[in-house]
């Protein structure tokens, strides 16, 4: 059983035991200085302060991750090209261009690195990849993903830089997606394009994911954008959140709507086990889809929606908190997992666990999150020599045998996101 402690901060040098009591000849005062250094040294990493949570080492995780963007960084062909994943059992990453739609991960990575570090290294990396995705916005969105794209890489930029030409992108690729909003449904058509293997074709269709686009439209409106961005967002989580869901808040991975009606006709999924399965990390964008839309709205119905959302995912969690691939394989408990899904729901539980009133559910969704982070930085989850990737272990569309049992560039992204989160509300504590 993991021990999982509320959150304290350990020794900081500002405090050191050395500067209240002075050292002395004695043999005592010397056990405890031997004592003081050996803890310091237990717990020695790139930086001078620590931050821990119960077996967590959040500052020694976030500088192994930065030791693993280093191995990633340095053999890269040319910016143009995105590390996307590592099949099971290999060592190379399989690269993709800013089209794919994995492509924000990547420099949203490096600015996490140097939100972290503050080291300009990564600041010119992740600036570097994240203009490599300015051509995004010079042609129309092909899909909903244009929010992945380009707020998880030009987003972090501007949040952490405030340079005017990412905020120029940004509220470009706002508009853009906001051409996929067709009010009738009232949601966003997530893929405007024929998706092999499916019986519905070019008909309207929202995908769960989708929900984590918004963000761009909450911001852009927030941001000297169309305020019509925010409608357009808040509508598309209402309508998914009445559309989207069965009885017991598991959710379907897409719905399929008449596009002239803006009537339901369906709910199946395309990346989960069948229709009426719980896709884990169509659950998670779920989870983190409407904590997100509460922090903009503040609109009660969404805080209580993704509580029902997030408790039936922790009800039907294995113990070790790494949901398998979908919830409902028939395989399990020799399923694949799906880490990226344990990445995104615990970055999520971390945000959710401020905004909920009561103390003992918000203290129980924190300490999720930091079961989930602990698990994912135990040896059987990172990836350490085996790979250049953060962790092992995400699948990313199992029916179609693609990215099984693999790493997988968006886990890497929500990981190093979340344990940033940890560190900013621990240290804050
Ligand atoms: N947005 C695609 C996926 O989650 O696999």
């Amino acid at each position: 059983m993991l021990k999982i402690k509320r959150v304290h901060k350990s020794f900081s040098c500002c405090c050191s035991p050395l500067q209240r009591r002075g050292v002395g000849g004695e043999v005592r005062s010397i056990k405890i200085i031997v004592l003081y250094f050996s803890i310091l040294l237990l717990l020695a990493g790139t930086q001078s302060c620590k931050t821990v949570t119960g077996t967590l080492n959040v500052d020694k995780e976030l500088a192994y991750c930065l030791q693993q963007v280093s191995k990633t960084l340095q053999p890269i062909p040319t910016d143009r090209s995105l590390p996307r994943c590592i099949a099971s059992g290999q060592k190379e990453w399989r690269y993709v261009d800013y089209r794919d739609w994995t492509s924000g991960f990547w420099p949203g990575i490096l600015w996490y690195a140097y939100e972290f570090s503050n080291q300009d290294k990564w600041k010119a990396a992740a600036d570097r990849y994240s203009r490599s995705l300015f051509p995004l916005i010079d042609s129309s969105a092909i899909d909903h993903d244009i929010g992945f794209q380009l707020y998880c890489s030009v987003g972090n930029g501007y949040r952490l830089t405030k340079d005017e030409a990412y905020k120029a992108v940004l509220l470009r690729a706002a508009d853009s997606l906001a051409t996929l909003y067709n009010p009738k449904v009232g949601t966003i058509l997530s893929w405007p394009r024929e998706v092999p293997g499916v019986d519905w074709p070019l008909r309207h269709n929202t995908i769960m994911d989708n929900m984590i686009n918004l963000e761009l439209l909450f911001w852009t409106a927030q941001n000297g954008g169309d305020q019509k961005l925010y409608d357009i967002a808040v509508s598309h989580a209402a309508v998914t959140m009445k559309n989207h869901f069965r009885p017991d808040f598991t959710s379907y991975h897409v719905v399929v709507y008449d596009t002239a009606t803006g009537k339901k006709v369906k709910g199946i999924t395309h990346q989960g086990l069948n229709d009426s399965s719980m896709w884990a990390r169509g659950q998670a964008w779920a989870i983190y889809g409407y904590t997100m839309v509460y922090r903009e709205t503040k609109d009660l119905q969404f805080l209580d929606f993704a509580q029902k959302v997030t408790d039936v995912y922790l009800d039907r969690l294995p113990e070790d908190m790494i949901p398998y691939w979908d919830f409902d394989d028939p395989a399990i408990p020799n399923a694949p997992r799906d880490a990226s899904a344990a990445s995104v729901v615990a970055s999520a539980l971390l945000e959710l666990s401020g905004f909920v009133e009561d103390k003992e559910k918000a203290k129980m969704y924190y300490d999720k999150a930091v079961a989930m982070l602990t698990e994912l930085s135990s040896e059987r989850y990172q990836s350490r020599e085996v790979n250049d990737a953060f962790l092992l272990h995400s699948t990313g569309h199992k029916p179609n045998s693609g990215e099984v049992d693999a790493s997988i560039i968006y886990a890497d992204y929500y990981y190093i996101e979340a344990l940033l989160r940890l560190k900013k509300m621990a240290d804050t504590l």
